[in-house]
């Protein structure tokens, strides 16, 4: 069987997926029926790569035009659900080079979103599979998004997988696609870090309020307003929050623009604007304290573009 990290080598995307429009308030219809069927219509480009965005429950087939193609469904629920992945029908000959992997978060050029804050190691977080079985049991992931890879030379396979989102009430680690909004990441208490992604470009995130690294300076009943306390990394606060932004989406791989801690329920005026390909909202959490961070973020138009005090420039945009 074909190594599922080769293949992933060579998978480039053109561009980031497109944002698709969804209310800001992350409000979503009841669960679909998962019935109702989406057919694969990929058409593969000159270079081989195929590759789909969607953020619709269903039912998913494909059928192999015979070409040797690497494919990606790249799929995005809100940032309060996770996926579950069932196979449904399987028809790919292992002899024939072909294979079907599923991921557990997303892979872009080569990166993994998450990165280190994804709670597995990345050998426990992808499946890969061909044959003519179906017995494989359903693949959960721990956020809101996954990459269906598949490989099938062989002219008239194919599979089909059934895609359901399902209530998450702790999200931690997730990937943004809305061009405007509004988004509060928590630790509930928990020693874990959480990176959110956004995916637009350039962003500009505001920081409204937050609670970050204990109140009271050591006296957890007394809440007291410590206004926005920045490099809290280097002052050597175990609890902070990273505004960090790259040209791919690992946030290991990131630049930090700016790091901050307290207790604050003002919005800061100073906006931190992003251009890079990727940004990430990364709360850091001992366990120690019930952390929660709330941040504006906006897509940029080229007018809007200065950079001030707080901005981070991966590339000339
Ligand atoms: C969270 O991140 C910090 C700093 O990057 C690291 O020292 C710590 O080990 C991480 N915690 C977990 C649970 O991964
Ligand atoms: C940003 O994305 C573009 C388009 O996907 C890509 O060509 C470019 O290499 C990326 N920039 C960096 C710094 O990785
Ligand atoms: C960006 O510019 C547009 C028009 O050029 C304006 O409507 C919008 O409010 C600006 N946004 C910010 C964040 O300055």
């Amino acid at each position: 069987m074909k190594s599922f990290l080769l293949i992933l080598v060579f998978i480039v995307v053109p561009s980031a997926p497109t944002p698709v429009q969804q209310d800001t308030q992350g409000k979503r219809r009841q669960e679909q029926n998962v019935d109702s069927a989406h057919y694969f219509d990929i058409v593969p480009e000159d270079s081989g790569v195929c590759i789909r965005v969607t953020s619709e429950e269903g039912l998913y087939r494909f059928v192999s035009d015979g070409s040797a193609s690497i494919c990606g469904l790249y799929i995005i629920a809100d940032p309060e659900h996770v996926l579950e992945i069932e196979v449904e029908t399987l028809d790919i000959s292992c002899s024939g080079g072909g294979l079907l992997a599923i991921i557990d978060g997303w892979e872009l050029n080569g990166q993994f979103f998450p990165g280190e804050d994804h709670p597995k190691p990345l050998s426990d977080r992808f499946v890969e599979i061909c044959g003519h079985s179906t017995s494989w049991k359903p693949f959960r992931t721990e956020l809101n998004v996954a990459l269906i890879q598949f490989l099938v030379p062989t002219l008239g396979e194919g599979f089909s997988v059934s895609v359901r989102f399902l209530q998450n009430f702790q999200p931690c680690n997730a990937v943004i696609q809305w061009p405007k909004g509004i988004y509060t990441l928590r630790n509930n208490g928990r020693a874990i870090n959480c990176s959110v992604a956004f995916i637009t470009k350039p962003e500009r995130f505001r920081l409204l309020a937050a609670e970050v690294g204990g109140t009271g300076m050591g006296r957890p009943s007394v809440n007291l307003e410590t206004g926005v306390i920045y490099k809290c990394k280097e002052r050597g606060f175990t609890d902070y929050v990273e505004v960090k932004g790259g040209g791919g989406i690992d946030p290991d791989n990131m630049l930090e623009a700016v790091n901050v801690c307290g207790t604050f329920s003002v919005p800061s005026k100073t906006p931190i604007d992003v251009l890079c390909n990727s940004s990430v909202i990364r709360l850091v959490s001992s366990g120690r304290y019930k952390n929660s961070v709330t941040v504006s973020f906006e897509m940029l138009t080229e007018e809007n573009l200065t950079t001030g005090k707080f901005s981070l420039v991966c590339e000339i945009v």
